[in-house]
């Protein structure tokens, strides 16, 4: 690659201002942030990235399902571009750095290369994708999804929160729905810092996750269906009791991860109770369930076993149910050109480092469908992420924004990785 300056860094203090001033927007009293997708929130949360990235010289370009993408030139600016990036929306309780994080560590990356005059050959690019954390918007990285080709354009942005309220709807109305065509073009590389969201890495002492994979995901949605009825004369032999049903299926999805390991993940955690009144026995649940693995096959038993364990329940119980898998992905690899450049990153900036399978969804893993894709993780402390409490340290966020300069000024350079 092209020489690099020999004080090729970036503003660690910077770049904590910046992630410190980010979580004002949508703070909540315990210390962390609620800025949901498309809520006004999420929209102030994207002007100050945009303001920033413009301040930066950057150009913006927002695509019709609401994806930003804040674009330095390069020397040749035909070349396809690098790009970095993650999102800025939350989950209702959470925390200042998941998502935010890789989008102000690739704003850093850019403002420091404007401090140190460098011109890469291939343009960079920060990306902030739509409605990663799913918590409004079912399914998780959609946006990303649709980028990716994995969704249609429609699918998307008819996508509705539990009030009938769409992606595209509320797109227009924060004023994002933007007129660029989504993905179909070409790039470089795709890389994505994050914090881990787990304890591995604070726990072996390490600063850098080289991310080598992604384990696999299925959603579902159930509904099952009793009868409502009054919660003093019905004895109890005459009931069909739909959360007595849902209950039991919280325990077996429970029963299902521990019988999986190690490495399985099954999580209710949504539910609506119909009608929800203390002296009305439940006549309709719908509930959420999420499992993760990062073996397919093992995803794929799990599956069966959900299936099979919600019909027994059902018949036990005297219930009707609905079970639909609204979310799938296989696990993902990353490239290895991609994860190559990440550990020599690590090996100039001279962290230290493990690889790592990601347990989180990240819209990387669409990414990596259509362009060469790696990832970038720095602890946080206790692991605790998706809480207000979710932290990580100014050095933790300094170090993975250099690595991450590192690996992106590779794959920026003609002689090392940027492509037609
Ligand atoms: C996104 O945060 C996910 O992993 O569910
Ligand atoms: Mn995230
Ligand atoms: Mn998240």
């Amino acid at each position: 690659m092209d020489t690099l300056p020999p004080n090729l860094t970036i503003n660690g203090s910077r770049l904590w201002q910046s992630l410190m001033e980010m979580a004002q927007i949508g703070a909540t009293p315990k210390g962390g942030v609620c800025r949901i997708a498309l809520t006004d929130l999420d929209k102030q949360g994207r002007d100050l990235f945009v303001r920033w990235c413009r301040e930066a010289g950057c150009t913006i370009t927002i695509d019709r399902i609401g994806n930003i993408f804040a674009r330095r030139a390069g020397r040749d600016d035909s070349l396809a571009p690098v790009l970095t990036g993650s999102h800025l929306d939350t989950q209702p309780t959470g925390g200042k750095f998941d998502g935010v994080y890789g989008v102000l560590a690739g704003l850093e990356v850019i403002r420091s290369l404007n401090d140190l005059n460098y011109e890469t050959d291939a343009p960079v690019e920060v990306a902030v994708w739509t409605n990663e954390e799913g918590t409004r918007f079912a399914p998780s990285m959609v946006a990303s999804g649709v980028f990716a080709g994995e969704f249609d354009l429609d699918y998307g942005l008819s996508r509705a929160d539990l009030d009938g309220k769409t992606m595209g709807e509320e797109l227009a109305r924060i004023g994002y729905a933007g007129d660029a065509p989504v993905g179909g073009r070409p790039l470089t590389a795709y890389f994505e810092a994050h914090i881990e969201q787990g304890p591995i890495l604070e726990a072996e002492g390490k600063t850098i996750g080289v991310v080598t994979d992604a384990q696999g995901q299925r959603w579902y949605e159930i509904t099952l269906t009793g009868q409502e009825a009054h919660a003093g004369p019905t004895p109890m032999e005459r009931r069909k009791d739909a959360l007595l049903g849902a209950a039991r299926v919280v325990e077996a999805v429970n029963r299902i991860g521990l019988k999986h390991q190690p490495g399985a993940c099954a999580t209710v955690g949504l539910m609506q109770i119909h009608p929800n009144s203390r002296n009305v026995i439940p006549g309709r649940v719908f509930f959420t369930v999420d499992f993760r693995h990062p073996d397919d096959a093992v995803l794929a038993a799990m599956d069966a076993e959900l299936r099979a364990e919600v019909a027994r329940i059902a018949a036990d119980t005297k219930l009707e149910s609905e079970l639909e898998q609204i979310f799938y992905y296989a696990p993902v690899r990353f490239e290895e050109s991609c994860v190559a450049a990440v550990r020599r990153g690590v090996e100039r900036t001279g962290h230290s480092a493990r690889d790592m399978v990601s347990g989180a969804g990240h819209d990387a893993c669409y990414v990596a469908k259509v362009t060469p894709t790696a990832m970038v993780f720095i602890p946080c402390v206790d692991g605790i992420s998706h809480n207000e409490i979710e932290h990580t340290t100014p050095e933790w966020a300094a170090a993975g924004c250099e690595v991450l300069l590192h690996a992106v000024l590779e794959k920026a350079s003609v002689s090392a990785g940027s492509s037609r």
